[in-house]
């Protein structure tokens, strides 16, 4: 007998879903197994297929079909945003040798010189082949954070692939209203990963008037069923959840198949989110030359202390990556970078995918359902 709260909005017929949570793409924390526990629980979940070749990319759409017959997405990073005059043969030439010889003695110091992290090809070409991927394997979502290339949304809409595009102000949501976007993501300066400069509460209710009638999704700061309501009531239509799924059993673990994380790492990714209050987090352009909002860390300090200049994308992604691998490799978990975001101080344990959904929608529906029609008085 199913028990659950009926709790729906015009998002969930869009979506096929049971409720108006979708998972935010999470590139290093979002694997199949949290796809799946997402939308087994009523949400969508969204794969975070940022650093998955084509061909992991096929088998974790497989294997997310394997846990779950719910519908879900993918999620990518596809470079709009990577300078045009880069000549991507050469681009390590464009690492200034004083960036690389900081990076070269921390990992002469760490002896941690030999590690490789996976390569991430950052081109419009990957973006187009990750594309293909979804598209062969009938994906019915797609999602991009960081722009929306122009050629993208025709193709997509060709194939039947409705388009999720994330944007953190007014004007970019106006553009991707243009080019077609069938679901806007408002993602506010409380996000974790990359976050932009306008909180979420300003934010959200700016893009729904902009956009209009285009369907807008709250992102940024919400963790429970309070953020929820909070989103509806400024205008959207449900929410995308990244910083509340990252404390569960079924985040991050299938990125150990891949070498990208380690149970330590793991560990201590969960410890700090359970130690943490609000202010843990900050913004910081060290991992991939954009404002990113990541745990405080030796890291971060360390470059800090240099006085060296970051680098655009995707120069510091890559002048940073081997380092990174090196860190975790080698249990430095201090020196390895955690997105996340504000509301970390909400999270007090790891808990399972659906025990996190119970919490948000047992809280809207609570609250919508019990606290206001008892407190609220209105007089028109
Ligand atoms: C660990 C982590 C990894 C992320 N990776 C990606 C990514 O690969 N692609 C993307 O579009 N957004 C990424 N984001 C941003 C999320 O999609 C989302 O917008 C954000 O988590 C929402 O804010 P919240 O963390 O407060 O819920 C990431 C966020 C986190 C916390």
């Amino acid at each position: 007998m199913n028990k659950r709260p009926v709790f729906r909005t015009a998002l969930c017929d869009m979506l096929g879903v049971e409720y108006p949570v979708m998972l935010a793409g999470m590139g290093t924390a979002g694997g199949y197994t949290l796809t799946a526990a997402v939308s087994n629980a009523g949400g969508l979940g969204m794969l975070g297929a940022t650093f998955l070749w084509p061909d992991e990319l096929r088998s974790w759409i497989r294997k997310t079909r394997e846990l779950t017959d719910k519908p879900f997405g993918v999620d990518i990073l596809l470079p709009a945003a990577i300078p045009k005059d880069f000549d991507l043969g050469k681009i390590k030439e464009y690492i200034p040798p004083e960036h690389t010889a900081f990076i070269q003695k921390m990992a002469r110091d760490f002896g941690v010189e030999g590690a490789r992290m996976k390569e991430w090809p950052i081109s419009e070409e990957f973006g187009r082949s990750q594309f293909q991927v979804v598209k062969e394997e009938k994906v019915p979502f797609f999602a991009l954070g960081l722009g929306t290339p122009d050629w993208l949304i025709p193709e997509a809409h060709e194939a039947g692939i409705k388009i999720v595009s994330l944007c953190g102000n007014v004007r970019n949501s106006v553009k991707l209203k243009k080019m077609g976007a069938d679901i806007i993501i408002a993602q506010g300066h409380d996000a974790g990963g990359h976050t932009g400069r306008i909180g979420t509460f300003a934010l959200v209710p700016q893009v729904v008037d902009a956009v209009d009638p285009t369907p807008v999704v709250a992102a940024g700061g919400i963790a429970d069923g309070r953020g929820l309501v909070a989103a509806l009531a400024l205008g959207a239509i449900g929410a995308w959840c990244g910083t509340a799924f990252l404390a569960t059993h079924e985040c991050f673990v299938d990125f150990v198949e891949l070498g990208m994380l380690n149970r330590a790492t793991i560990d201590a990714y969960y410890r700090k989110l359970i130690d943490s209050d609000e202010e843990a987090e900050q913004i910081t352009r060290i991992y991939s030359g954009k404002t990113t909002r990541a745990f405080k860390n030796k890291l971060d300090e360390a470059w800090e202390k240099s006085g060296l200049k970051t680098l655009p994308m995707p120069l510091q992604s890559m002048l940073m990556a081997d380092l990174v691998q090196g860190m975790m490799e080698k249990g430095e978990t201090e020196y390895f970078p955690m997105f996340a975001g504000q509301v970390t101080g909400l999270i007090k344990k790891v808990r399972s995918t659906q025990e996190v959904m119970d919490d948000i929608i047992g809280g809207a529906v609570k609250i919508l359902g019990e606290k206001f029609p008892a407190g609220l008085t209105i007089k028109a």
